[in-house]
């Protein structure tokens, strides 16, 4: 007889091993490995025999297209994410931190859903009927067409959708999810792993829209095989600050769409609620006379979002000076702090600092430099930025100021939002025609910058 083998896997991210080990190689957690038989061997593969057909070889020149239709969700936040709607049979993953709102955003587009006539299934692994009723309460009035059903197992989910054939299904959590077949344990890589690759095959057979949340790790990813991301056709990650109301919805892998669009939520006590323009919510209640303080433009998708960069520099009483960001790349404002020391010789060697984007907004488009650059040296010199002040560019290595995409977009979006001085790149000059009350300042190197 031969042994039954067993393996350990990490129960926050699903990482297997043969042998225990107190730290996971993968998410870094500490003493999560769990040990559970091995499935290898076992017939799973070829037992999930549901949806597609394997089709015969064509030449793609003969296949017919239909028009790409798509469900509106009339979330227009989540719809623009999405590339215009959800697309039919495709299977789209949501990851985020506990609480942040995902259950809360799929029960509402069920909600949505319903109102135009769809066929909605809500399937839950983590909550009884009436926790959700008690959100569905919060959020309006639910109309007949929307589902609930809370299970576990797979397979059953699965002959109830080929069943009721619904237009869009939602099941929450994919890390609850088992299949008989498997012998794992729920949520680990075996188990993940089936389990969407029997949803793909039932989204693709049928038609259906699956939507599937997936818990994520300590540092950010979705749990699970990153295998998980790449067998989906889209992924978005819901984030934000726990204690801060506002949640931006953004696109990471699109197979339908651009995957630069982002959706700005705000939480509310009946549920989300669209913020359709995010700059004048991210900029309300600005300190009007503080230095350190300085608004900055990044573009997300086709939209500029108008952001605060706060920061705050002060004499280090250690030996060693403190560097913190939120919201911006910690590394990316050392460069630029080591740039400024170098170049205008400000000395930051026995400086504490610390940089802020406010509202919760994580941005990574250098765009921000010039903005992170003049927010320093205005702390540093104690010197007011005017609030009416913007400021966008991309900082070379040599304190030059590069020109980035889009300049025309962002300086109107500035004068809309009632700004009255604008630090921008010197070679965007050409690229800015027609703009009025606004003062445009072109600054050709950080040298040049007079605050
Ligand atoms: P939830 O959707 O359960 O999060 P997830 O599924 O991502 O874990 O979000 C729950 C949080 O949202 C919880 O902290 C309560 C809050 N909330 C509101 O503030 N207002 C509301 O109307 C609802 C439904 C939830
Ligand atoms: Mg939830």
């Amino acid at each position: 007889m031969p042994k039954d083998k067993t393996v350990y896997f990490c129960s926050s991210c699903g990482y297997e091993s043969a042998k225990w080990m107190g730290q996971c190689p993968g998410c870094k957690e500490w003493n999560t490995f769990k040990e559970a038989p091995s499935d290898k061997g076992s017939k799973v593969r070829t037992s999930i025999k549901r949806g597609i057909e394997s089709g015969a070889i064509v030449s793609v020149s003969s296949i017919e297209t239909k028009k790409e239709e798509r469900i509106k969700t009339n979330i227009s936040e989540l719809d623009r994410v999405l590339g215009g709607g959800i697309v039919w049979g495709s299977l789209t993953l949501i990851g985020g931190d506990p609480g942040i709102g995902k259950s809360t955003l799929l029960l509402q587009v069920c909600k949505s859903l319903a109102d135009s006539n769809y066929e909605v299934l809500y399937v839950s692994g983590e909550e009884s009927k009436e926790q959700i009723k008690l959100r569905a309460d919060r959020i309006g009035k639910f109309k007949d067409n929307v589902r609930l059903y809370c299970e576990t197992n797979l397979d059953d989910i699965a002959q109830v959708i080929e069943e009721k054939k619904p237009d869009v299904v939602v099941i929450d959590s994919i890390q609850t999810m088992y299949m008989d077949e498997v012998q794992s344990a729920p949520g680990s890589v075996s188990q993940v792993r089936e389990a969407t690759a029997l949803l793909m095959k039932l989204a693709k057979g049928l038609g259906v829209s699956i939507f599937i949340v997936g818990h994520v790790t300590k540092d950010g990813n979705v749990a699970g095989p990153k295998m998980l991301e790449h067998m989906v056709d889209t992924v978005l990650y819901f984030e934000g600050e726990r204690h801060d109301s506002y949640r931006v919805l953004r696109g990471v892998k699109n197979r339908f769409g651009s995957t630069n669009e982002i959706g700005v939520f705000e939480m509310c006590n009946s549920g989300l609620s669209e913020v359709g323009n995010p700059s004048e919510v991210l900029l309300s209640g600005r300190p009007t006379d503080a230095s350190g303080c300085v608004v900055s433009c990044s573009m997300e998708g086709t939209r500029p979002i108008f952001i605060e960069i706060q920061a705050l520099v002060t004499p280090t009483n250690f030996g060693i000076p403190r560097r913190q960001s939120t919201g911006v790349d910690y590394n990316r404002v050392n460069l630029l702090m080591a740039v400024l020391e170098k170049k205008i010789g400000l000395p930051f060697g026995n400086c504490d600092a610390y940089v802020n984007v406010t509202g919760g907004m994580k941005v990574s488009e250098p765009a921000v430099d010039m903005g992170l650059v003049i927010a320093i040296m205005s702390s540093f010199h104690n010197k007011v930025v005017s609030e009416d002040t913007v400021a966008f560019g991309e900082v070379g290595l040599s304190g030059e100021v590069r020109n980035v995409s889009q300049v025309e977009a962002r300086v109107k979006e500035a004068v809309k939002l009632g700004f009255k001085k604008c630090y921008l790149p010197a070679s965007a000059k050409k690229s800015v025609k027609d703009v009025k009350d606004i003062e445009l300042i072109y600054v050709e190197n950080i040298r040049d910058i007079r605050l």
